[in-house]
């Protein structure tokens, strides 16, 4: 037994030293941070600094934002949030497909049919037929669910007031409700607790990047050929967990459609929610195309708008000023249409630039080609190029974090939560490539998030209610040791990498 790992350790090092050393980078003369490791390169300090971002925001002020990265065993990475590049790359997504680990865990969560699953012309129908029930007038239509389940959090809220609470606790627990009851018309409790359990704890707990993850990435791009290593991978126990997942979600699915669809028959009402919305329109859609996407609605809906809020309520939490500032407004403009609240929508729109769920977009060159990019830059040679050549099995890094604190677009210190900045003037928009306010949180191109719009409704209803009844405030005598950390989607975390956010709530009124 020992001889065959030996003999399979040799057979992968032997591999990996042959595919380093025959494959000349393109980008090989493009200027960045020196390497401090063979086997891991920069990608620990990239994946698993802490705070996120603690060398990356210092590789941006020193190089720019198109740089080269060390990847593992010697590989390059090429690191963009260079506007132009980044929109090549993410409207090309032909040429620039997601790594081949990520696509392992997505197709054992959505299977081969799930959204994020599907490619070329598949995609594009199957897109065009979900957006109709995520269209601005579609989410409209939701703002009383919306509203129902704001209300229910701080329903929750009143019974711990005056108390120290754990944040993302209850907005995990709200937007988990929220999905499901926008989505399929149903309440939390109705689902199967171990469903519950996977959304709302294990998955976040177990999804954090570390250093075998960071490896098993780089091998999965380096050695694409060895399926063995996709064999290897769904051993992992949280791919165990997401299949799991999966089936218990696409199990519900099925049930709410057939039981929408069987009203929708007889004449009766199938209810205000995204799927029966989805079956009154009578799109290309058949029942199963729609139950098999309720695991990725489920999962990309949830943990990313549970964070972003989370993010916003504890910053407001250190600027108590700013926040009475945000509630006046609330109570003020009680009966103005949310999109009209100025200081509402700055916190959602500086909450997403300097906490996006999604901070790094990892993509490989499928097919040799050229990216363009916004200003030349300069190789190591002294050279000035405005296109970088990149060749087939390379990688490309879209910083969306970084993207987002370049301060030519966002201001002075955009390392800075300030969600003034959006009001004052001081954001530049520049050309658009994200939907929503030029940020790139919501990824842009093809791919860019269906449920952009629903997320929006969703923090304007949540902060609004939650802002506008109660007052939260960091623990007295406790030092402020939070910080950010990437797992799943970047999220808040304590000294102990525990996802853990304590604020003491107060009933207001
Ligand atoms: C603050 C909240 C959210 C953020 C920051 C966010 C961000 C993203 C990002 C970055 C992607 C692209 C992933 C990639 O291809 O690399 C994505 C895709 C997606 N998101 Fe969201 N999302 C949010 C909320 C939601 C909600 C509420 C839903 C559904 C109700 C949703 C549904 C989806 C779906 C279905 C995709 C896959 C789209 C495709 O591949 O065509 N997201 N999201």
């Amino acid at each position: 037994m020992n001889y065959l790992l030996a003999f399979t350790s040799l057979a992968v090092a032997v591999t990996v030293y042959i595919a380093v050393c025959t494959r000349k980078v393109s980008f090989r003369a493009i200027p960045g941070p020196p390497s401090p490791s063979w086997v891991f390169g920069n990608m620990l300090q990239l994946w698993v600094s802490s705070p996120y971002g603690k060398y990356e925001f210092a590789w941006l002020k020193e190089y720019g934002n198109v740089y080269r990265l060390k990847g593992c065993f010697g590989q390059d990475r090429l690191m963009v949030s260079d506007p132009r590049a980044v929109q090549h790359v993410l409207n090309n997504v032909d040429t620039f497909r997601i790594s081949p680990l990520v696509e392992t865990f997505l197709h054992n969560f959505e299977g081969p049919r799930g959204i994020q699953v599907v490619q070329g012309a598949e995609h594009r129908r199957m897109r065009t037929a979900l957006n109709v029930a995520f269209t601005a007038s579609a989410v409209r239509q939701y703002q009383e669910l919306f509203e129902n389940v704001a209300r229910k959090i701080s329903s929750e809220l009143e019974a711990t007031s005056e108390s120290v609470v754990d944040v993302c606790q209850v907005i995990g627990a709200g937007t988990l409700a929220a999905i499901t009851e926008v989505v399929l018309g149903r309440s939390v409790e109705e689902l199967d607790e171990e469903l519950v359990q996977i959304l709302s704890t294990a998955l976040v707990q177990d999804t954090r990047q570390t250093p075998s993850s960071v490896v098993a990435n780089a091998l999965s791009v380096l050695l694409p050929q060895f399926n063995l290593l996709k064999h290897v991978v769904s051993l992992l126990p949280v791919l165990s967990l997401l299949r799991k997942a999966r089936k218990l979600a696409t199990r519900l699915g099925t049930q709410v459609i057939e039981e929408k669809a069987a009203a929708l028959e007889g004449g009766m009402d199938p209810g205000d929610d995204l799927y029966a919305y989805l079956l009154r329109q009578n799109t290309t859609l058949t029942k199963e195309d729609i139950a098999i996407q309720t695991p990725v609605l489920l999962i990309a809906g949830q943990d990313t708008t549970a964070n972003t809020l989370t993010f916003g309520l504890l910053e407001l939490a250190r600027k108590p000023e700013l926040q009475e500032k945000i509630r006046q407004e609330i109570h003020s403009m009680a009966d103005s249409p949310y999109d009209n609240r100025p200081l509402l929508n700055a916190l959602i729109k500086e909450s997403l630039r300097m906490f996006p769920a999604e901070a790094l977009a990892e993509r490989i060159v499928v097919r040799d080609t050229v990216i363009p990019l916004t200003e030349s830059i300069s190789t190591m040679a002294g050279e000035h190029i405005d296109h970088i050549p990149v060749r087939k099995g390379e990688v490309v890094l879209v910083g969306i974090a970084s993207y987002q604190r370049d301060k030519s677009r966002w201001g002075e210190n955009p390392d800075k939560f300030d969600p003034l900045r959006w009001v004052d003037g001081r954001v530049i928009q520049g050309e658009a490539i994200g939907p929503y306010a030029n940020l790139l949180s919501f990824l842009g191109g093809p791919r860019t998030c269906l449920g952009w719009r629903f997320a929006v409704m969703e923090m304007q209803t949540i902060f609004s209610e939650l802002l506008g009844k109660f007052s939260f405030a960091l623990e007295e005598d406790k030092p402020d040791d939070l910080f950010v950390q990437l797992a799943v989607s970047l999220q808040p975390s304590d000294p102990d990498g525990k996802k853990v956010v304590p604020l003491r709530i107060t009933r207001l009124l």
